[in-house]
């Protein structure tokens, strides 16, 4: 069971650190998005984001996408952080409630956060308008699969496949997209302080005792090479349009 209020907290404290240098690739993830969407529809009278966070995402769209009235949500009262005309439904994205007659809703790496996918997407189906388009990014079972096999830690992640057919009943997929790849780091201990600042996965380096991390330090090992220690990204990429 994922204990919401530290995610939220973990988040709040990262976006208030170091999160924006260390989140390459959810900027990446935000960027291949919009460019994606903009490729099917590029202008929008009503559009949710949801876990907008610091506004990775938020500034991607209000960039590049045309859009008349934009709803920004969060976990954590994230109001400040983020310079833009909207307005804020702060809030767990799968209890609030969502504005009526949306023609989009977007999230950047958040789903991978909710309890049930398949609830989430009928919630996201009965607040669209038909021909309504749901654009996001999320991982795979892949993603940090060392924090997994090291630590036993990480969250119950959907395959590409698994995602898709939730979204079938209701939609047709327009994209879907999935990447794996190693980011490097110079040892095993940058890995823990990398995944700490951009608030994910729940690892806390302090919840560790000294002999755990020393622990986790020796099994990292296997995952050396001669470029740096590594650690497994595997971000999917969905845009689907609702049709019933
Ligand atoms: C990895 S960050 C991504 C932030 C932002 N979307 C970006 O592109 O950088 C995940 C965000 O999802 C939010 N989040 C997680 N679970 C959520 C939920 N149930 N409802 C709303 N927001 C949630 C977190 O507070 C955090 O801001």
């Amino acid at each position: 069971m994922i204990c919401k209020k530290r995610v939220g907290e973990l988040f709040l404290k990262s976006f208030k650190d170091q999160y924006a240098n260390e989140a390459k690739v959810q900027k990446q993830t935000a960027k291949r998005l919009v460019e994606g969407l903009s490729k099917i529809q590029s202008q929008f009278e009503r559009v949710l984001e949801l876990g907008c966070g610091s506004g990775i995402l938020t500034n991607e769209i209000v960039s590049k996408l045309e859009i008349e009235k934009l709803f920004l949500n969060d976990l954590s009262d994230i109001c400040e952080l983020i310079d833009v005309d909207a307005e804020f439904i702060i809030g767990d994205a799968e209890t609030v409630n969502y504005p009526d007659k949306l023609d989009l809703i977007t999230s950047n790496a958040v789903i991978q956060w909710f309890e049930s996918l398949s609830q989430h997407f009928t919630k996201v189906a009965e607040s669209l308008i038909e021909g309504g388009i749901v654009a996001f990014t999320t991982f795979g079972p892949k993603n940090m699969i060392e924090l997994r096999k090291t630590l036993n830690v990480g969250l119950d992640y959907h395959s590409k496949e698994e995602i898709t057919e939730l979204l079938s009943e209701r939609f047709e997929i327009l994209l879907e997209e999935e990447f794996e790849y190693k980011s490097l780091f110079t040892s095993a201990k940058d890995v823990l302080k990398h995944v700490q600042k951009t608030g994910v996965n729940g690892v806390s380096e302090s919840r560790l005792t000294k002999s755990k991390l020393k622990q986790f330090i020796a099994d990292y090992q296997k995952f050396t090479t001669d470029n740096g220690v590594e650690l497994t990204y595997n971000p999917i990429l969905i845009i689907a349009k609702k049709t019933t």
